[in-house]
C-alpha cells in the first residue's frame, strides 16, 4: 500500500515537474524574441504621411558590412516585403511615412500603440532616434533582442538607406541579396 502511495505521488510529481518544463520551452520564443502566440484586438488604423526621403546613396564598404552585420538582424525579425503578422516583428513595407505600430493584425506592445494612436509617423529622423536605443525612444517596447542599439551615426544611415532601396514598394532587393 505504502509502495502504490508512492509511485502515486512520483507520477504526479513528474507530470508536474514536466509540464513546468514544457510550459517553459513554450516561453523561449518569447523571452528570446519577443514573440507572442496571441492576438490584440487594440488595432491603430494604416495611415501614411507623405515624405520626402533624401537620396539613396551609392552602395560604399561601410554599407556592405552593415548589411552583413545590423542589417542582417534587422531582417532575422522584419521582412522587407509585405509579409505575415506572425513573424516576430512587424514587416517593415514601405516603412517611411507609415505611421508606427499599424500592421493589421501584429501584436505590438502597448507602448507602441500608444505611440501609433499619439501619431508617431516613422521618417528618416525618427527611425534613426528609435535604433539609436530602442529602448530608451519607447521604453518598454518589445524590440529588445540583436545588436538593435546603434550608436554610431555613420552606421544607422547606411542601414536607413538600406531601408530605402529594401522596403520600397515592388523591391526585389530581398530577392538579389
Ligand atoms: C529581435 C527581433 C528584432 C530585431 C533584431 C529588430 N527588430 Fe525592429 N521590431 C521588432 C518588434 C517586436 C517590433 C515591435 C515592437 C513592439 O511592439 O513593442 C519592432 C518594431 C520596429 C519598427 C516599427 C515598426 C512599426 O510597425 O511601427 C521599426 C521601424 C523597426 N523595428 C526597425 C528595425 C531595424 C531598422 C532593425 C535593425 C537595426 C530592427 N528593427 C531589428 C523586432 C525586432
Amino acid at each position: 500500500m505504502e509502495h502504490l502511495n508512492y509511485s502515486k505521488n512520483a507520477k504526479t510529481l513528474h507530470v508536474a515537474f514536466f509540464s513546468l518544463i514544457l510550459l517553459g520551452c513554450c516561453l523561449v520564443p518569447y523571452f528570446w524574441f519577443g514573440v507572442v502566440p496571441i492576438k490584440s484586438d487594440r488595432q491603430v488604423e494604416t495611415e501614411y504621411i507623405d515624405v520626402t526621403l533624401s537620396p539613396i546613396m551609392p552602395e560604399d564598404e561601410l554599407e556592405r558590412d552593415v548589411l552583413l552585420e545590423e542589417f542582417r538582424w534587422c531582417r532575422y525579425c522584419h521582412v522587407m516585403q509585405p509579409g505575415h503578422p506572425d513573424e516576430p516583428g512587424p514587416s517593415l513595407y514601405k516603412i517611411f511615412g507609415r505611421r508606427a505600430a499599424t500592421v493589421p493584425g501584429f501584436y505590438y506592445s502597448d507602448v507602441f500603440l500608444q505611440a501609433g494612436e499619439d501619431k508617431l509617423y516613422w521618417t528618416e529622423q525618427t527611425i534613426d532616434e528609435f535604433i539609436t536605443d530602442p529602448q530608451k525612444y519607447l521604453p518598454g517596447n518589445r524590440m529588445f533582442h540583436g545588436p538593435i542599439f546603434i550608436d554610431d551615426p555613420e552606421r544607422r544611415k547606411r542601414v536607413i538607406n538600406l531601408l530605402k532601396k529594401w522596403t520600397a514598394e515592388g523591391s526585389t532587393y530581398g530577392k538579389k541579396h
